[in-house]
Order: structure tokens, then sequence, then C-alpha cells
């Protein structure tokens, strides 16, 4: 396949940017920020210099605290304090210098967080309704979160708008809610998790309404062409079960999306999806691969990143496919710091070292090397 003529290296415009190719780096967290103060450190200025090398590529980073309220664990970002703002400064600066592009990933965790952490900074452990996630290695003891009143439901929406206000300040070129992968948002979304009777729970439009709220507040406040979220449909990680009303649930919340796009400066800057690609094993224990997004494209006409398990071919294949297409690669950014360049002249590709994931520091993050001939 050649990648001359493959939509992959055509350039494309999201929201305000022009991206020089279709490759972009997922969010990944890796746990290297300040414990304490959740401030970015010298270590991830490197890490992220080293993987916008390629000029006009899209870096979605690590998914970033919105508020002192919604923090995690220790070691993950944050973007509520001044000094926060201007660590990644510093990191938005250096992506720029190399003509690349940086999305901010704004986290509110719930149910996800270390609950004792929490109660440590004297903070509540809280999602939708009190339903534990009983796979949590942080939650071991099964506290059961306390639901939101609507009060605070409110107030997290603001801090999410406050939180974007600073990514712009800090010099990111947009934001992506993290509507993904068993979060706060995510902890609405999902029928089995929200069990609520007033106007954020018990249909489909009142599980939407947080996250939309959410999507509304943030385009005020920085325009809605700087404002990306992130979905994970069929995802079961955080303890997510999805039910019967899922599809419908998506297909909705999409549409809204687009009904907002359709007006003047009302469509997002893109739509990222998680694929939970694979969900069984055949008879000799290969991954069967699945793709249940198709219904995406029936539904939301602007640009989406797709994400999970791609391959050099399969990404590829898609990109031609659908000209509105980028592909996020997340595993393959890890170890592969030049990946744009492996991916384009069909170079091998390092497995990353899985051990080092969340251990802190600069081994097994910001020492893979580039790709070198062998002599
Ligand atoms: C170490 C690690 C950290 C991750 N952190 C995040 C995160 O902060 N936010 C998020 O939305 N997804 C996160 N993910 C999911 C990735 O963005 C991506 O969806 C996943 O790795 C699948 O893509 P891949 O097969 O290309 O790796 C993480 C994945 C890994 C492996």
């Amino acid at each position: 396949m050649s990648v001359l003529t493959n939509n992959l290296f055509k350039p494309i415009m999201v929201g305000r940017i022009k991206l020089a190719h279709r490759i972009a780096m997922a969010p990944l967290t890796r746990v290297r920020a300040d414990p304490e103060t959740a401030v970015p450190t010298n270590v991830m200025e490197t890490y992220y210099k080293q993987r916008s090398q390629a000029p006009g590529t899209l870096i979605v980073t690590e998914a970033t605290v919105i508020s002192e309220q919604a923090r995690a664990f220790p070691g993950v970002p944050g973007i509520w304090t001044k000094d926060q703002v201007s660590g990644w400064k510093k990191i938005t600066d250096i992506v720029h210098d190399q003509h690349s592009f940086i999305f901010q990933q704004l986290w509110a965790v719930g149910r996800a967080a270390k609950p004792n952490y929490l109660f440590s900074l004297g903070n509540d452990f809280v999602s939708s309704s009190n339903v534990p996630d009983l796979t949590s290695p942080y939650n071991q003891e099964g506290i059961i979160p306390r639901a939101l009143t609507i009060e605070e439901i409110k107030q997290y929406v603001k801090d999410f708008a406050q939180a974007a206000k600073n990514s712009i300040e800090a010099g990111f070129d947009g934001v992506e809610i993290h509507a993904a992968n068993g979060y706060l948002p995510h902890q609405f979304l999902d029928e089995t998790v929200n069990h609520r009777t007033d106007q954020y729970g018990g249909s489909v439009e009142n599980r939407a309404r947080f996250t939309l709220e959410i999507v509304d507040a943030i385009s005020e406040a920085i325009g809605s062409d700087r404002l990306a979220i992130r979905l994970s449909p069929y995802e079961t990680y955080g303890d997510m079960k999805y039910g019967p009303a899922t599809l419908e649930q998506y297909a909705y919340l999409l549409k809204e999306l687009e009904v907002r796009g359709l007006k003047s400066g009302g469509r997002l800057a893109y739509i990222h999806t998680v694929e939970n690609t694979f969900d069984a094993t055949n008879s000799v224990g290969e991954p069967i691969l699945k793709r249940p997004l198709e219904f995406v494209r029936n539904v939301w006409s602007g640009v989406w990143i797709r994400t999970q398990h791609f391959s050099r071919d399969l990404a590829l294949d898609f990109a031609d496919l659908d000209d509105k297409l980028v592909i996020g690669f997340g595993k393959m950014f890890i170890s592969n710091p030049d990946l744009v360049r492996r991916i384009k002249e069909d170079l091998p590709l390092a497995t990353p070292d899985f051990t080092k994931l969340y251990t802190g520091g600069a081994s097994g993050y910001i020492d893979y090397p580039e790709y070198a001939e062998k002599k």
C-alpha cells in the first residue's frame, strides 16, 4: 500500500488546526507528575517533545484532573492551579516549537479514584450513584461512593469549563473531555451504574445530560472548535457493564453533538472513540476482532479519531475509507517516540516495557530510542 496516495499522510483540518497527517497520539496516563502538587515535571517535557517530533502531529495528553475534588491518585497531573498551568505551558511551547499540536484530556475521576487517598485530602468519594467499581485495584475495601447532589453536579460542569480555560491559558490547542473508560461522565452515561431518578438518570436523555452540559459549558468558554470528546460505548474497564440501551444512548449523544455541529460555529473539533476491539478468543486463544462502532458514522459527520489495536496496515485501510478519520495510537507511542516516521517508512516497531508504565521517573518513559539502521 502506497503511503504517497493514502489518506493517512494527507493533511486534515481539526477545528482550528491543520494536521500534516492522520496519526494521533492517544491519551496515556504515565504517573510522572509531582505527587503532591500535580504539576508536570521535567521528564514530561522530554517525553512530549520526543513524541511530537514529526511536524503536524496531534498529541492528546494523558488524562489531567480538572479540580482538587476530581482527583484520582498521586502522580497524575492537574490543570486547576497556577503552577500546573505554568508547568503545562512549557510542554505546549515545546510541542508548538516543533510545529505539532496538543489537546489536553480533561478528567474527573469519580468512583474510579483511590478512596483513601481522597479522604486523606479531605475530599469525598463520589459518583453518579452509590454503586462501587468492584474491579478497582484502588478500592479493594469496596467503599461505596456517594451520589453527587445536583448542586455538586453543576459545580463539576463549572469546574470543567474553568479547567478548559486554564488549558487554553497554558497554550493548548484544545481540550478533550474524558467521557470514556469508566470515569465520571461515563458513570452517568452507563445505565448499569447510573441509578438516579432525577433529571440526570432514568432515561437516555437524562443520562446524557451531565456530559452535554459539560460540552455546552466548555463550548461557551473556549469555542466548540477547540473542544473534543472521548467515548467508549462498549468499554468494560472500570466495571462498566453497558446494557440494552447502550446503542441508543450513544446514538442520542452523538446526534445531539451533530445537531450542535450543524449550527454555525457549533461543531466540535473531533469525536474520539475507543473501539473495544476484542471480546472473545477463538479455539486456539487468538483474539477475535470486532468493531462495534460503525454506527458512529451514521450520526456524526465531523472528524472522528478511532483508537485501539490499530496496526499500520489497518490504519492505512481505515484512513482510505473515510476522509475525516484520524487514527489514534496508544501503546506504540510509548515505545516508539518516532512512531510517525516508522509507520510512514514501514520500519519495525518496538514493544513497550509494561512493567514501567506507571513507575515514575525516566526509565521506561524517555529512554526508548529512535529507529536506527543496524550496521
Ligand atoms: C499506560 C496506558 C495509559 C492510558 N491512559 C489513558 C488515559 O489517560 N486516558 C484515556 O482516555 N485512555 C488511556 N489509555 C487508553 C489509550 O488511550 C488507548 O485507548 C489504548 O491504549 C488502546 O489503544 P492502542 O491499542 O493503540 O494502545 C491508556 C492506555 C495505556 C496502555
